[in-house]
This record gives structure tokens, C-alpha cells and sequence, in this order.
């Protein structure tokens, strides 16, 4: 193929990149990659670079690269119907499909799903709804929503103050007033060293119920976590924890909403992170693996008891005031369809449980020796290494020193793509669910390199 040598131009000039530091983007000091092509874990860029891709994008793309079916759903969803609107009872073969095999693979107690495009317009909707259903109730105080520092729910303007990391709060005036943040269930940053997993959990249970005490009951109306905490370092929950923050729910009438974008449709080795923790939504989000990335479409499931009181809503208010020109677009949809059935008929959700527990096992043989890792943990296809410069007092680097991008580019000089997770010195891996051992072999090998270059 023909190379235009004004892209990188074109892109330096043109292109806002999302999530960038962007004064060094303009100055050329942060690298431009065209990626080219992708297949299985791998992508290619037009430099003709073939890297394995440790995070399957945004920990989206599920199947992998490459799969035709899906591509071949898209492209026939397109030449029969590229658009038509969902409102007023109007819908796609496709949509309503989907709806259906999304429901038949979600916990039994949910109802109903809305379309959306993205993780965050997802939990933009859930905050609506969450508010609408309060009104509805008749308890229009009920508003304020408890969220996690390191959560990650979205960068708009709800969603990003739901997220509980610095950077998406700095400088733009967030979080909001309704949003709280309670404490990170993060044992292994826990204050106290000598603390149990239990006694960690008991700590957190103790101060959610604390800031309730202080809030009051009455003015809260969610609680919204991911079941293991991931853009905030990957952190599957301590012992217990999911249990114990359900009753305290439960007694002060607080709606539960299971933030699943990461954690839906097979990443832990179960098809919901809310079957694997035992958690019981009111409202679950989805996105990412709903089409593994194939085609942008993100979903709220909500429960019978809250499809109730929306119900009753519209009978004494009129059509629910919400929707997007794009809900449920046919191309997203046939892209889900597609997708879910190739996650079925691949065995993929058992895939990414084995092999994502072999990925843990040899990257914690690999590195979990080094003088510098204070932690290797994850659960199903996620896994994170903590970097620390003493493993004894768990004291943390000097951000300035940049300890994980510097291993992160390290790592992508020998041709494996983690991510630097945003806050901490956190290697991230979320591979696609069809990773092979040899492929685990290789990222965990490569990484033990990386650290040696880098921390020696
Ligand atoms: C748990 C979680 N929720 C919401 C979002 C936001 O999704 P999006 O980037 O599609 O808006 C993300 C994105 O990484 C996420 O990880």
C-alpha cells in the first residue's frame, strides 16, 4: 500500500488525541503509531511492526483481532439497513436479538436493556434513571451517588466525576456536588500493614456506613463500583468485601449499580463479574465486550424492581424523557450479535478463566521475585504488577520518575503492549480472551525483561 507521508504531519497538526499529554504530542515528542491491521493478539502498524497487544486495546476488543464473522455481520447489517431509530417502539432484527441474548446470559433478576454507545453515556443513563426512579418513588432527596476513589466510570461530566482518579478531576471543576467517593477496596495500599483482607473489608464497610451516618440515608440514592476495580490499578476486591457492602445497601434502600464494562460478557472467566462476586445489581452497565470493540454500542441493564418504577413512571408522566439518536444502532447491534455467538461457539469465557490463571501464575514465577514488585494480582484475564521502590514499607516511587511508562515502553521495544495504568506505578494486562500459553509465556517473559532494564 501507498504511504502518505504527510500523515504524521496531518496528525501532529489536526488529530486531538484522547487521554494524551498533548503539548507533547504537538511537539513531537510522544511517538505517532498508524496501526495498520490486527489479527488474533496481535496488531500491525504501517512501520510494519507486529506487536502483541497485552491490553486488547481499552480492554475492548474480547475475541481478538481479525474475526470475520463479525466483520461480515456489519458489513451485511449495513447493505440491508445501516440506520433506523429505536424510539417509539421501533427496532432492528438485530437490536431486539440482542436485547434477547443479553438478558438470556445476565443475572435472572434483570429485566430490560437500553442501548447507548459508550461505557460512559451508559452510566450517564444509569444516573438518570437512578434519579427518575427516586422522583418516581416519591423521594426527591434521594439523589446523591456513592462512588470509589479509583473507580472508573467514564470522563464526562457525571461519569468523570464518578471516577475517583485525580486526573480526570483536575482542572476541569469535577467531581460534581451529588458524588461521593468512599474508600478504594485497595488491601494491598491499605494504611495499616499489619490489617487482615478481613479486617481491610471491615474497614471499608465501617467507613461507608459512616459517610451514610453523615450524608444520610435519605439523600443517597447509589452506590456505583466495579466489581474488580480496573483503569484504578486492577484490583480485584478483598475477602468478603462485596457481601458486606451489599447489606449495608440493602438496609439504607440504596440502588446497587454493578459497573461492568470491563467485567461483562467473560473477562473474569464468568459471564458477569456480578455472578462471580455473588453481587445483585439494580442496574448493570455494559460496552466493551458487548461487541468486543467491533462496533461502539453500550447497554444498561435494568432490574425488575427498578423496570417497575419506570414503568409506573411513564404511565403518570408521559415517554420517558431519554435517548440518543444512536441507541441501538443496527451496525452496533449486528456486531453484538455476532460477537456473543462467536464467544459462545469458541468457548472463550472458559478461555479467558485458564488461560488468564496461567497468565497470573508464570507472570508472578517471573517477576513476582523482583526486589522492586511488591504485588502481582488479578483475577480471570486481567493482571497487574505493582512496582515499588521498597517491598517491605510498600513505599511507592516518585510519580516524576515515570517507573511504569518506562517499563510499559520498554516492554513495547521488545514487542508486547501492556498499559501504564494512570495512577501508580501499575502495569496493566487485559489480553484478548484468546490468548495462548505460549502467548502468556511470552508476556510474562518479556516483562521480566523490561523490569530489568529499567529497575535492574
Ligand atoms: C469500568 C468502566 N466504566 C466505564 C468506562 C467508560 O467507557 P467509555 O470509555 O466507553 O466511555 C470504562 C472505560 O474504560 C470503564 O473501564
Amino acid at each position: 500500500m501507498l504511504k502518505n507521508d504527510m500523515l504524521e504531519k496531518w496528525d501532529r497538526e489536526n488529530f486531538f488525541h484522547p487521554s494524551t499529554h498533548l503539548a507533547d504530542f504537538a511537539r513531537g515528542d510522544i511517538p505517532h503509531r498508524v496501526v495498520t491491521g490486527g489479527q488474533g493478539c496481535h496488531i500491525t502498524d504501517r512501520e510494519g511492526n507486529r506487536l502483541l497487544d497485552a491490553f486488547a486495546g481499552l480492554y475492548c476488543v474480547n475475541v481478538g483481532y481479525g474475526r470475520q464473522d463479525i466483520a461480515e455481520a456489519i458489513a451485511a447489517q449495513a447493505k440491508e439497513l445501516a440506520y433506523y431509530h429505536s424510539y417509539v417502539g421501533h427496532g432492528t432484527e438485530a437490536s431486539i436479538t440482542l436485547s434477547k441474548m443479553i438478558l438470556d446470559r445476565a443475572p435472572d433478576h434483570m429485566s430490560k436493556v437500553y442501548f447507548g454507545l459508550g461505557g460512559s453515556d451508559a452510566n450517564e443513563t444509569n444516573i438518570k434513571l437512578v434519579w427518575y426512579y427516586n422522583n418516581i418513588m416519591g423521594r426527591p432527596e434521594k439523589k446523591k451517588i456513592i462512588s470509589r476513589w479509583r473507580g472508573y466510570h467514564g470522563s464526562g461530566l457525571v461519569t468523570g466525576s464518578l471516577t475517583g482518579l485525580e486526573l480526570f478531576h483536575k482542572k476541569f471543576d469535577l467531581p460534581l456536588a451529588q458524588i461521593l467517593h468512599t474508600d478504594a477496596p485497595y488491601y494491598y495500599r491499605r494504611a495499616d500493614g499489619s490489617q487482615t483482607e478481613a479486617e481491610f473489608t471491615a474497614q471499608c464497610v465501617a467507613s461507608l456506613e459512616e459517610m451514610i451516618e453523615r450524608e444520610g440515608a435519605d439523600t443517597i440514592a447509589a452506590f456505583i463500583g466495579e466489581p474488580v476495580l480496573g483503569t484504578g490499578g486492577i484490583v480485584p476486591p478483598p475477602e468478603g468485601y462485596w457481601d458486606a457492602i451489599q447489606e449495608v445497601l440493602k438496609k439504607h434502600d440504596i440502588l446497587l449499580i454493578a459497573d461492568e464494562v470491563v467485567t461483562g460478557f467473560g473477562r473474569l472467566g464468568t459471564m458477569f463479574g456480578s455472578t462471580h462476586y455473588g453481587l445483585e445489581p439494580d442496574i448493570i452497565t455494559i460496552a466493551k465486550g458487548l461487541t468486543s470493540a467491533y462496533a461502539p454500542l453500550s447497554g444498561s441493564i435494568v432490574s425488575d424492581k427498578v423496570w417497575a418504577v419506570l414503568e409506573q413512571g411513564t404511565d403518570e408522566n408521559g415517554p420517558i424523557g431519554h435517548g440518543w439518536t444512536y441507541s441501538a444502532h443496527p451496525i452496533g447491534a449486528a456486531a453484538g450479535v455476532a460477537n456473543l455467538k462467536l464467544i459462545d461457539e469458541l468457548g472463550l469465557v472458559q478461555n479467558a478463566g485458564e488461560t488468564g490463571a496461567y497468565l497470573n501464575k508464570v507472570m508472578a514465577e517471573a517477576v513476582g521475585g523482583h526486589a522492586h514488585v511488591g504485588e502481582v494480582r488479578g483475577e480471570g484475564m486481567l493482571c497487574a504488577v505493582e512496582l515499588v521502590q521498597d517491598r517491605d514499607s510498600r513505599a511507592a516511587f516518585e510519580a516524576s520518575e515515570k517507573v511504569g511508562p518506562r517499563i510499559v515502553a520498554a516492554l513495547l521495544e521488545q514487542g508486547v503492549i501492556a498499559r501504564a495504568m494512570p495512577q501508580g506505578d501499575i502495569l496493566g494486562y487485559a489480553p484478548p480472551f484468546c490468548l495462548t500459553t505460549a502467548e502468556a509465556d511470552e508476556v510474562a517473559g518479556k516483562t521480566a525483561k523490561a523490569i530489568e532494564t529499567v529497575l535492574g
